[in-house]
């Protein structure tokens, strides 16, 4: 798959770019069984919310799991990933977001691409979410707002929270690097908010600098969303000071190469 030069005018503009329905229900089953099985293992890749139980997220999949490197090489992701970043692309990061029924927590405003800037030392954003639904996403379980046309400001560089200093202040509910009211304001009065909803299998492809966030989720459903970023291979970033771990920011930068077929499982 291919993006159209309309898709990719789309994404230029407004940051984002919604693709309903691009895996089939037998390939998401495939990608929630492999979720929920690493979602069992006791490994620092695996955030917790503050409760201490709930599952928040799971890093590095692509590293331990067939399915979830085959999914990194599906031409139908990669493809696009390459005209975005403009040419060969590798894995820089591999999460899955599982925003729990009753206890998903928040994720505040931000722009990812500060975190990969200031914390690894990459240089540009020449990278690109995938977002792949493994659950229907509505308005009730706690869908991504994000707010259109906010990539064109660039990085906003904001104050570092006071955290307790670890990686893991990237990944929780009070995240290290967030936008202040005036700001997200300020964008949303050029933008407005929109939050893709569709089936599961759906694709939301986002731009690193694009200003997004999404509130705890209340609702009886999860919302499990798996997001790949696939980086420029000329935009290898040097981090300032010790890396952050392996499966949070890949080491391997070779570039990918796309799989024969569409086939998930081999
Ligand atoms: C979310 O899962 O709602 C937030 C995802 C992100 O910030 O990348
Ligand atoms: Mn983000």
């Amino acid at each position: 798959m291919e993006l159209t030069p309309a898709q990719l005018q789309r994404y230029e503009e407004d940051g984002l770019l919604f693709l309903p329905r691009v895996f089939t229900d037998a390939e998401v089953d495939a990608l929630h069984t492999a979720t929920k099985e690493l979602a069992r293992i006791d490994h620092p890749s695996r955030v917790l919310e503050k409760d201490s139980q709930t599952v928040r997220a799971l890093h590095g999949c692509h590293l331990t799991s067939e399915v979830m490197a085959r999914l990194t090489r599906l031409p139908r992701l990669l493809r696009p990933a390459e005209q975005i970043v403009g040419g060969a692309a590798y894995v820089y990061q591999f999460k899955v977001n599982f925003k729990a029924a009753f206890g998903g927590d928040v994720w505040k405003w931000h722009q990812d691409y500060i975190f990969w800037r200031k914390g690894d030392g990459m240089a540009e954003p020449r990278c690109v979410n995938v977002m792949v639904y493994l659950d229907e996403v509505t308005e009730f379980n706690g869908p991504l707002m994000c707010i259109p046309r906010s990539q064109r400001h660039g990085m906003i560089d904001v104050d570092a929270a006071r955290g307790r200093g670890g990686w893991q202040d990237n990944v929780s509910a009070d995240l290290k690097y967030s936008l202040d009211r005036e700001t997200i304001a300020r964008l949303v009065e050029d933008g407005g908010i929109v939050a893709p909803k569709g089936p599961r299998g759906s694709v939301l492809i986002f731009h690193p600098n694009l200003a997004h966030g999404s509130t705890p989720n209340l609702s009886p459903w999860d919302r499990t969303m798996l997001i790949v970023t696939y980086n420029s291979v000329a935009n290898v970033p040097r981090p300032p000071g010790e890396p952050r771990p392996e499966f949070l920011v890949s080491r391997d930068a070779r570039p990918l190469t796309a799989l024969a077929g569409e086939a998930l499982v081999a």
